[in-house]
């Protein structure tokens, strides 16, 4: 165990299952170890960067904002967040926004907008349909909203007001939803619970449904948005508009920051509500500006979807020639490959002998979710390292 895995041991709270590698450095695609070593990232920061590491459009604006103003309160205008606002709402179908810390955050908000939605219109609903093997984030509320046990077995009883229902399934969002149901709240691929589309008709089916029922669509696009799926947010590739949606993740480039967007009917927030000390701060939203700037500019998107089908291609390539893969599926760069047993620890291991880094997101399941820059020489550079590994691990 090196100096810094010591220091881990004593001092942090034993939250992670940690990698045994401490980054001191990262550019572009690539980070490097304290020793000097340089590894290919899939793993963009757990979906985070999508414009890489330390890209220079988000670095020089962070110097700028720093040296001029980092944090006021929001009792004051602040030109950053209102550039940043201006973007986000002119470039996606909602009409408002509020900027938060980070995922879980902006879903709290978002079921708090629901539930007032509920009081001020459906006489009280404050119930909110999510679904199994969705991914929400760590507060009390989300992990009831998050329907996995392991989440929330640990932690019980947790808040009211959430229903857990199977994914992929309009009727079984149709069955739960009764005269408390303010709300559904799905993200449109499911990322950490592995990686899961959606049929064809499904999210359209659901948006019929709350349009039906006059109950809110709420997306949860932290994962999804800011180009990882191809288009700048996932809902254009399904033909629907959320009244609510939640970004995080990718928006800041790595600065923590969330946002809370709602069509015009549903903010009904009212001064007094909902606020955060560090949430829309200039610094924060010096990042978001220039990382969504530089998306839209440079149509990363664009690229997205172009590399991640080359990269779909090619791990189908892995598919036919390794049985034991059973299945690759995604969408952009957000993509999963399926083994028949368990061996994703020993590939993830393998892999960053060789200077790759992937996640691992189930036993039996790899995740790839590369910065959104790269090119199709970093994917067959990543996937030669993969195929190595492949073949010479033990099923
Ligand atoms: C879809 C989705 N929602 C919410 C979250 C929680 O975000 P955060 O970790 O920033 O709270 C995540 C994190 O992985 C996520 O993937």
């Amino acid at each position: 165990m090196n100096h810094w895995q010591e220091i881990e041991q004593k001092y942090y709270m034993q939250t992670f299952k940690r990698v045994p590698v401490t980054l001191v450095k990262g550019q572009g695609a690539r980070v490097w170890d304290e020793d000097g070593r340089q590894y290919l990232d899939f793993v963009g920061g757990w979906a985070v960067t999508n414009l890489g590491h330390c890209h220079p459009a988000v670095t020089e604006a962070l110097i700028e904002q720093a040296q001029a103003l980092i944090q006021t309160s929001n009792q004051f205008y602040t030109i950053p967040q209102l550039r940043l606002a201006e973007l986000l709402i002119e470039n996606s179908c909602l009409d408002r926004v509020f900027f938060c810390n980070s995922g879980a955050e902006a879903n709290e908000g978002a079921v708090k907008l629901a539930r007032r939605y509920g009081k001020l219109h459906l006489k009280g609903a404050y119930e909110v349909i999510t679904t199994m093997s969705s991914f929400h984030g760590r507060t009390l509320a989300m992990i009831a909203a998050t329907g996995q046990e392991k989440f929330q077995q640990p932690f019980v009883p947790l808040p009211v007001g959430f229903v857990n229902v199977g994914y992929n399934d309009i009727e079984a969002i149709k069955k739960a939803t009764t005269s408390q149901t303010c709300a559904v709240m799905l993200e449109p691929v499911q990322g950490e619970g592995g990686v899961n589309i959606p049929d064809d008709n499904y999210l359209t089916a659901v948006q019929a449904w709350c349009d039906q029922t006059g109950i809110l669509l709420i997306l949860d696009e932290i994962q999804t948005g800011l180009g990882r799926l191809g288009t700048l947010f996932a809902y254009e590739q399904y033909g629907i508009e959320p009244d609510i949606m939640t970004l995080a993740k990718g928006l800041g480039s790595g600065v923590p920051i969330g946002a809370i967007l709602a069509k015009d009917k549903a903010s009904v927030f009212v001064p007094g509500e909902h606020g955060s000390t560090f949430g829309g701060n200039p610094l924060a939203c010096a990042a978001g500006y220039a990382t969504v700037k530089f998306i839209l500019e440079h149509d990363i998107a664009g690229n997205a979807r172009r590399v991640g089908q080359y990269l779909i291609s090619q791990l189908e390539k892995l598919r036919r020639k390794f049985p034991f893969i059973t299945e690759v599926r995604g969408r952009g760069l957000l993509v999963a490959m399926v083994f028949t047993s368990d061996i994703a620890d020993s590939v993830l291991t393998a892999c960053l002998d060789k200077g790759l880094l992937v996640n691992r997101l189930k036993p039996n399941m790899l995740r790839f979710m590369p910065p959104l820059i790269i090119g199709t020489d970093e994917v067959d550079e990543a996937l030669d390292i993969l195929d190595s590994t492949l073949a010479s691990i033990k099923v």
